[in-house]
């Protein structure tokens, strides 16, 4: 990892979660404050239903809270959604936004997902902005020229004063248990990295990218010592303390 750049471990507990799961932010937060302090930013991003109580617990820990997605309007007539400022209200600080399941899902689009970077940074929080391919997209051997389009349409202009962090994750590479090789992430990292370069200068340099796909405690180590990749999106491995604990270790 580059050593100018605090590595960020971010758990993504999608769709999971009660109230009484909170007992393992619990369970982290006395691993992070019982030892030496972790040498990376840890975060947490829940369903918005949990994120005031898990902030009660997290903070004191300094594990960061975040939200999941959010609409790009800052209020209005739009019935069940929830807009950044009110994620921030409730204690976010940071949101993922274009989440390869969003896009699917929802059929989030690259101008979408960049107009929701664009109300998290006016919120004034950091969006988790995530880019990655499908495998049929990678065996045709377009992986890289999905990645760079979504890249180059998501993250917005705003990127050159204000803190974004990028997710690469392989879409095919999501609760599989398959990740991509080291080789392909180094690739895949340092090509994101000339890109933000290319286009945000020495900004560029400093943006985090995380790697996220069946990140878990048993190759967390290897995938995290990759040059530029600068932390992990954690799906499934973090909805235990022990194994997210584990992997902020790793880091
Ligand atoms: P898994 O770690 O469960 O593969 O999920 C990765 C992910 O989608 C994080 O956003």
């Amino acid at each position: 990892m580059a050593q100018n750049i605090t590595p960020l471990i971010a758990g993504n507990w999608k769709m999971n979660g009660l109230r009484v799961s909170l007992f393992e932010v619990e369970k982290l937060a006395s691993h992070l404050t019982s030892g030496e302090p972790p040498r990376c930013t840890v975060a947490l991003c829940p369903p918005a239903t949990l994120i005031a109580a898990m902030n009660r617990i997290a903070a004191p820990a300094g594990i960061v809270v975040g939200a999941q997605d959010c609409h790009p309007a800052a209020s209005g007539a739009h019935t069940g959604d929830l807009s950044a400022p009110m994620l921030a209200d409730a204690g976010a600080q940071l949101v993922i936004v274009g989440h390869s399941e969003r896009r699917t899902d929802h059929h989030e689009t690259d101008e979408l997902v960049r107009q929701k970077a664009q109300a998290v940074l006016a919120a004034g929080l950091t969006p988790i902005i995530c880019v990655g391919e499908t495998l049929a997209e990678r065996e045709a051997g377009r992986a890289d020229a999905v990645v760079s389009r979504q890249l180059a349409a998501s993250v917005p202009e705003e990127a050159a004063e204000l803190d974004v962090v990028i997710a690469y994750e392989p879409v095919w590479a999501i609760g599989t248990g398959l990740t991509p090789t080291s080789a392909d992430i180094a690739q895949m990292h340092k090509s994101l990295r000339d890109q933000l370069v290319a286009r945000f200068g020495a900004k560029g340099e400093t943006i985090r990218l995380l790697y996220g796909g069946s990140l878990k405690p048993a190759n967390a180590r290897e995938i995290l010592a990759i040059a530029h990749v600068n932390g992990g999106l954690v799906g499934g491995a973090s909805l235990l303390a022990d194994d997210l604990f584990a992997i902020i270790s790793a880091a």
